[in-house]
């Protein structure tokens, strides 16, 4: 069966193209951050009207990819949520006619879903049950996951989603937009010992999370250097602030192995890029004898081969979720409890 996923959720196109006996055959991706960058941060209107002019030529460059035609489709997966509403409809009107036109079925997929299932699209994939850490622009949770369709929440964020906390301050900083790679690398040449910044709730002894205040106590710290902030300054600052970060979602993620008694951590969502983290969550479980998985790093951020791959996932577990109703709805805000089976 070959699923096409159609990714439009935020400010990134992906068209991908999922076998299941021969696994991913072609994904093809057009990031939008030029576009937004002048504004230092995603314009709805022009991420939506981007979206419109790639998906059809970003189609066929995977068509062509794979060496297939658009007939042998079996099933297109599109993302219905959660995500910006113009944007969402750009994927769900393309990805429901095409399926119209050609006679096949729609497979509509939850966006945390897939990033939560993408580390299963890399070589060596974790099996189940595992406690999946999710990080991304707009969410941050940790989940157990049983299996397709069978996650329970474990904890979640109270306020800003990691990727949000990163990419205010950034901006704060002054640094360009998406700001989660840009303070990453800033922070590589800061002083750790400068700043030692917040790390909320890190013995509130829930798995939940909150980062506005860690925003908040860069902006307190920005303000004190005056206009004149030097670089080192910023890298300075950029580095207290991944290490509080880095420091609570380690914390965290050790605990709800330890609440859950597994021994594998999935690791999901754009800030799962992040190399101190990555460092620093390798280290924390290899102490305790776990292992962590990571999605391949051009799967971390939005793409195409996730939802091709969600798709074909919840296609063989649950044959009912393919239908042949194309009249579409988006979900710009959706819990991802509301897609589990049990
Ligand atoms: O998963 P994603 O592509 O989109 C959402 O579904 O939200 O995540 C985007 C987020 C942005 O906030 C971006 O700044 C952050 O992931 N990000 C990073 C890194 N790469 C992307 N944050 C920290 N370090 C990185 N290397
Ligand atoms: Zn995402």
């Amino acid at each position: 069966m070959i699923i096409l996923g159609i990714e439009s959720s935020c400010d990134e196109t992906g068209l991908a193209l999922y076998d299941t006996s021969k696994g991913l055959l072609a994904h093809a991706l057009h990031s939008q951050v030029a576009l937004h960058a002048e504004y230092g941060g995603v314009v709805p209107e022009l991420a939506s009207r981007d979206h419109i002019r790639r998906t059809l030529p970003l189609l066929e460059h995977a068509l062509q990819q794979a060496g297939i035609t658009a007939g042998d489709i079996d099933a297109i997966a599109w993302t219905q949520g959660p995500g910006l509403a113009g944007a969402l409809l750009v994927g769900a009107a393309i990805g429901c006619s095409l399926a119209l036109a050609l006679g096949k079925p729609v497979i509509p997929i939850h966006h945390l879903e897939a990033h939560l299932l993408s580390p299963l699209l890399s070589k060596n994939p974790p099996s189940f049950p595992f406690v999946a850490l999710l990080v991304s622009g707009g969410h941050t949770q940790l989940m157990r996951v049983d299996g397709v369709g069978e996650y329970a929440i474990l904890g979640e964020t109270l306020d800003d989603a990691a990727g949000e906390a990163f990419d205010k301050s950034a901006k704060l900083l002054d640094l360009g937009y998406p700001g989660g790679p840009e303070i990453s690398k800033l922070a590589e040449s800061g002083n750790p010992a400068t700043h030692k910044l917040p790390r909320p709730m890190l013995h509130s002894k829930d798995l939940n999370f909150s980062f506005s205040g860690l925003k908040t106590a860069v902006l307190t710290v920005v303000k004190n250097q005056g206009d004149n902030i030097s670089a080192q300054s910023k890298a300075d600052i950029a580095r207290g602030f991944v290490d509080a970060m880095v420091d609570v979602l380690v914390a965290k993620s050790m605990a709800a192995l330890k609440e859950t008694g597994l021994r594998r951590l999935v690791v999901s969502g754009g800030v799962g890029a992040n190399k101190q983290l990555r460092a620093a969550l390798d280290a924390a479980a290899a102490k305790r004898r776990c292992r962590v998985f990571y999605p391949e790093l051009e799967f971390c951020t939005d793409n195409g081969a996730m939802i091709a791959f969600a798709g074909a996932m919840r296609w063989q577990k649950y044959p009912d979720a393919a239908k042949r109703d194309y009249a579409f709805n988006v979900l710009p805000r959706w819990s991802l409890e509301e897609v589990c089976f049990r």
